[in-house]
């Protein structure tokens, strides 16, 4: 099996699981564990978004369809993003994916080679550094920093990173894990750096409608054209709860059209169309569910900080958006094995800190947007082995 293993590529060889998925393949089969390793809310897909899929699905819409998504989803984006960023958008500035992973995929097949880089703000959602990895590319990881109950990033530290093999900065904001999100004036920062040094924007924002700050995260779409180096990855994931569909979307130039299309064809030759007539009704119809979401996940994030606030040893910054408290824990220094005992001893699942990148180290992640009681009994859990116990 070794030699046969060995014919693989050195990138595929060499890249290490996910440390979340390490923590939830330990932790899933306990009897009575309460999760909160995995990046999604407790609720399935709402029935409004469902039926048209299913509808679709018994019509017989079973057959290939448009690489770049069916005109329908992509006219109800440009909607979307009418409403919500305050100016016009158009369809063809919209890409269909099979869901927001491959949006990235997608992005950075089309931008990096072999031996090119890519900066990420760390501690990060892994998926970057992993996929840029596997296909030979290269990420640079810049640390942020946690200091007066605040995460920072340094632009200057972050530019600085700028090498004539980088293609693009990649950003998340807000960010999986730490809640951080970036202002309009770091925004523009960014962009005029990647303008001056000719680079790509790859900009994550998936979590832009949770933000606990307004209506919407500030985002790229506020400061760029949409035919600038910009791309921007985005799902169906997380605003309406469709983790498990595997849809999501590219936002790029519109020159890029049939580039991109190519691309899709030669990974996944394109998305359901029965899935995305689900979203095109998510996308028209789901602003209530959302508000109710994000209220959901604002009251959530208040009730852990004021659970964890009171334990000197506990530090954490409370995030401005997305659905996740980053909390590090005084005198760890190896969080997957401390995760791998909270899950034995407390019988709580939280995704360790170092599978998020170089900072990340020394914290733990957990996703609260959870059913109300689920959370209580989670945090009076791990709160209890806090009283008693010792990270390692
Ligand atoms: C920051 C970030 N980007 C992208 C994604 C990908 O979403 P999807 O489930 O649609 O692939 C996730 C999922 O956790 C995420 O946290």
């Amino acid at each position: 099996m070794n030699q046969i293993l060995n014919t693989l590529t050195p990138q595929a060889q060499a890249e290490p699981d996910s440390g979340i998925v390490k923590a939830a393949m330990y932790g899933f089969t306990k009897p009575g564990i309460i999760p909160f390793w995995s990046g999604e809310g407790n609720l399935p897909t709402p029935e409004a978004f469902s039926r048209p899929a299913t509808e679709s699905l018994l019509k017989g819409e079973t057959f290939y369809t448009f690489q770049g998504g069916i005109p329908e989803l992509r006219g109800a984006l440009a909607r979307y993003h009418t409403k919500h960023f305050g100016r016009a958008f158009e369809a063809d500035n919209f890409f269909v994916t099979s869901g927001g992973m491959p949006a990235i995929q997608t992005a950075i097949q089309m931008i990096a080679g072999e031996g090119d880089e890519i900066i990420i703000p760390t501690p990060a959602w892994p998926n970057y550094a992993g996929s840029l990895r596997i296909q030979g590319s290269k990420p640079v990881e810049v640390p942020m920093t946690l200091a007066n109950g605040k995460w920072a990033l340094d632009l200057d530290r972050l530019f600085d990173a700028i090498t004539p093999r980088t293609k693009a900065i990649c950003l998340n904001s807000p960010s999986n894990p730490l809640g951080w999100t970036a202002t309009k004036a770091d925004l523009i920062a960014i962009r005029d750096a990647a303008r001056k040094a000719g680079i790509w924007i790859l900009g994550d924002e998936v979590y832009s409608r949770f933000y606990y700050g307004g209506a919407r995260a500030p985002s790229f779409l506020d400061v760029c054209d949409t035919e600038e180096q910009l791309l921007l990855c985005n799902t169906f994931s997380k605003n309406w709860a469709m983790t498990g569909w595997r849809v999501g979307w590219l936002q790029a130039p519109k020159f890029l059209g049939p580039t991109i299309e190519r691309v899709i064809q030669y990974n996944t030759s394109g998305t359901p169309v029965f899935l995305q007539r689900g979203c095109a009704v998510a996308l028209d119809e789901g602003e209530d569910f959302i508000a109710a979401q994000v209220a959901k996940a604002k009251a959530n994030r208040d009730a852990v900080v004021s659970a964890l606030k009171d334990f000197p040893q506990i530090r954490l910054s409370i995030p401005d958006g997305a659905f996740y408290m980053f909390f590090g824990i005084e005198g760890m220094t190896d969080s997957m094995t401390t995760t791998m005992r909270i899950i034995d001893e407390a019988n709580v699942g939280f995704a360790p800190g170092a599978a998020f990148g170089p900072g990340g180290e020394g914290f733990l992640r957990m996703c609260f947007l959870k059913e109300e009681h689920k959370l209580e009994e989670g945090l009076q859990r791990f709160t209890n082995w806090l009283k008693n116990s010792q990270p390692v």
